[in-house]
């Protein structure tokens, strides 16, 4: 739902530089001669689009029952694609390159953390595989069951989705970094029947304890876990429920390396993965099988032009978020693609780490967030220069929009002025890379994701849902249906509707704010609703404010994104206390820090992502006559500009007292 926020009201300086930039890297003649990209696909792609998806779903898939039909859209806005085939997500990832003879090649270079490694390849993960397979069958799950998946970057995270995918079972990830009360609701949202986690994970040098939060979950309420399978990573102690918690490493000694695995419709949930929405509650984004991992197996070879024979792939995002799903589990084992898989941060034990593990594993092509690629900039070039970087030929880019300072950055410092950047513009809804330059085709534009890819069409419209043309800005809509875009929101038929296909009637509207160039560039603005970007993580205003009232000192709240220079978006909180609270405040301020305690209590609530950066005490927030937060004005104060238009408050004066009070602050 759009609230408030239109295009023009987005204030980020470095956007007026933007359509400025005129600098364009068009492609190596000898990278363009080998790209598994060639120009003729935009053509191919226009001239028959659901001819070139079929096409596409039979080259990167094998598939137990061939598809007849390939679109059918007759129950808009949910579609159906290549719904009369059969096939089987994990008999595609792993089993079919063993059968045909790439079962030596390696799939996971896992690095941890401490530095401990493991190698798996394509054989090895069919037999990891399938005894997960049959263990989770052992434990009662079935076809069409759904099992939550709260794991830290370690191969059995990918083990266990494609084991469930393999019955045919919907995985429902949940990012590590979620807490106790995240993963509950999302377990009972989901209806979960068996939860798959570890002791913990190894985390800024030391273990860090995740067991513990799933305990405290299915004690929060009713739920139909039946069991808990737990992966032994860092051997702290856990508490055990006999009968309930299982190891995982018992349930697969016992269990035989040969599993069938079974085929299932197109149309079958694949997986269930929450995204904050402009709502306090996170929305269960519906993924199915057959055209989700066209999409997804097409856009990793097109994009990052991935030769299975030769490249090193590694995609540092966690399979907690959608990019881990297509671009670390999906799309790079359907192509048979050596990927690496790394357990950490950044900068343990040093902040040369990233770069070391590039230099040892001699990574080809190398997939990451604008927000790293600026922490790196801050901590200076001469970091990355201590390492070989000479095996990279390919760059990637998600999350958020890349300003074009950081794009040159990663080029010339990270890919030595010669690599490719692909800045790819995708969603958790839309599946796979919808918006992006093609390696080896498109002249780059720094800062820009350029065109929508070959069977993709998107376009910007205005306020009345008109077409903007080139040189105008608006919203960025997707006036056709896509492979993988999501078939709903679990449990949630009217929100899918109301959220998404309302705002221009029948057309996908994606929340995003977007210019063209005088060239037809497409230049993302950032989110026109209620919803965050920081670190390229998603957060609802809305999600963080629910938080913060439910906290006993809390009457109000309103919470906002302001502009960081490194993480894009932060957390900017405006609280007022409850009057009680603010009579006490002496004595609660005796041992108690108030911004401190909100504070913890967001990270307890959601998790600690989700912290504002600052949390501001005020007397009062400022609303318009009908009562709405004008949020735009709570930017100016946390982004430290001149306040805005007040003249819709109902009080113009409160703007003055939360400025006033912010000055007083210390
Ligand atoms: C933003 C992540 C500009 C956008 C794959 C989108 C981007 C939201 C880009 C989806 C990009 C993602 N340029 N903005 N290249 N990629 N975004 O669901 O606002 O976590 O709507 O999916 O991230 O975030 P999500």
């Amino acid at each position: 739902m759009l609230l408030g926020g239109t295009v023009t009201d987005q204030h980020n300086p470095a956007l007026e530089n933007l359509l400025s930039e005129t600098r364009s890297f068009p492609p190596d003649e000898e990278f363009a001669a080998q790209a598994n990209a060639q120009p003729e696909l935009y053509d191919r792609a226009a001239a028959d689009r659901l001819g070139f998806w079929a096409d596409q779903a039979n080259t990167y898939l094998t598939w137990s029952k061939p598809f007849t039909e390939v679109l059918d859209f007759s129950g808009a806005p949910t579609a159906r694609w290549f719904a009369d085939g059969q096939l089987n997500a994990a008999y595609n990832a792993v089993d079919r390159h063993v059968e045909a003879g790439n079962g030596d090649r390696v799939a996971i270079l896992f690095e941890g953390e401490p530095g401990d490694t493991r190698t798996l390849t394509y054989a090895d993960l069919k037999d990891e595989v399938s005894r997960a397979a049959n263990a989770l069958e052992a434990l009662g799950v079935q076809t069409g069951d759904r099992v939550a998946i709260y794991l830290p970057m370690i191969p059995e995270a990918v083990i266990a989705m494609l084991a469930c995918a393999r019955i045919g079972a919907t995985h429902s990830v949940v990012f590590g970094g979620f807490s106790a009360e995240a993963l509950y609701s999302r377990i009972t949202d989901a209806d979960a029947k068996l939860v798959i986690t570890s002791d913990g994970g190894y985390r800024r040098g030391k273990p860090s304890a995740l067991k513990p939060a799933v305990d405290d979950a299915l004690t929060k309420g009713e739920t139909n876990v039946a069991h808990v399978l737990v992966v032994r990573r860092t051997e702290q102690d856990v508490a055990w429920t006999q009968g309930r918690d299982v190891w995982w490493h018992d349930a697969l000694a016992d269990a035989s390396p040969e599993h069938t695995p079974v085929p299932v419709d197109a149309e079958h949930p694949l997986f269930i993965l929450y995204t904050s929405g402009t709502t306090g509650k996170p929305k269960g984004i519906l993924h199915t099988t057959g055209g989700y991992l066209t999409q997804a197996a097409y856009t990793h070879s097109v994009v990052f032009d991935l030769k299975p024979d030769t490249d090193v792939y590694w995609c540092t995002a966690d399979v907690g978020w959608v990019t881990g799903h297509s671009y670390v589990t999906y799309g790079p084992l359907i192509n048979g693609a050596t990927q690496v898989l790394y357990e950490g941060t950044p900068d343990t034990p040093h902040k040369g780490r990233w770069w070391e593990i590039i230099a040892k594993y001699k990574v080809t092509i190398l997939y990451t967030a604008p927000t790293a690629i600026r922490t790196c900039m801050k901590w200076g070039e001469q970091i990355p220069a201590e390492f070989d970087l000479s095996s990279l030929r390919v760059l990637g880019s998600v999350g958020e929009p890349i300003n074009p300072e950081a794009w040159m950055w990663y080029r010339r410092v990270i890919g030595a002025d010669r690599t490719p950047i692909v800045d790819t513009w995708w969603q958790t809804e839309t599946g796979a890379i919808m918006i992006s330059p093609l390696p080896g085709v498109t002249a780059a534009k720094p800062g820009s994701a350029q065109t929508p890819l070959p069977g993709i069409s998107a376009d910007i419209w205005n306020d009345a849902g008109e077409p903007v043309g080139n040189g105008g800005g608006g919203y960025l809509v997707l006036d056709e249906p896509w492979p993988s875009m999501l078939r709903g929101i679990w449990g949630d038929e009217e929100r899918f509707k109301d959220t998404y296909w309302s705002r221009f009637p029948g057309t996908y509207f994606a929340g995003d704010g977007a210019k063209y160039d005088d060239e037809g560039n497409i230049w993302l603005l950032g989110r026109v609703d209620d919803v965050m970007n920081v670190s390229g993580h998603r957060l609802s205003t809305t999600e963080i404010e629910s938080a913060l009232v439910s906290h006993d000192w809390v009457a109000e709240a309103a919470v906002v994104g302001a502009s960081d220079d490194t993480t894009g978006q932060a957390v900017v909180a405006f609280v007022i206390l409850r009057g009680d609270v603010v009579e006490r405040a002496d004595e609660i301020g005796e041992g108690h820090d108030v911004v401190a305690e909100l504070r913890n209590h967001v990270a307890k609530e959601i998790g600690p992502i989700a912290k504002p950066r600052s949390i501001l005490v005020v007397a009062e927030l400022p609303k318009t006559r009908s009562g709405k937060i004008m949020r735009r004005l709570l930017r100016d104060v946390a982004e430290h500009r001149p306040v805005g238009d007040v003249t819709t408050l109902a009080d113009t004066s409160v703007m003055d007292l939360i400025s006033t009070g912010l000055n007083a602050a210390p």
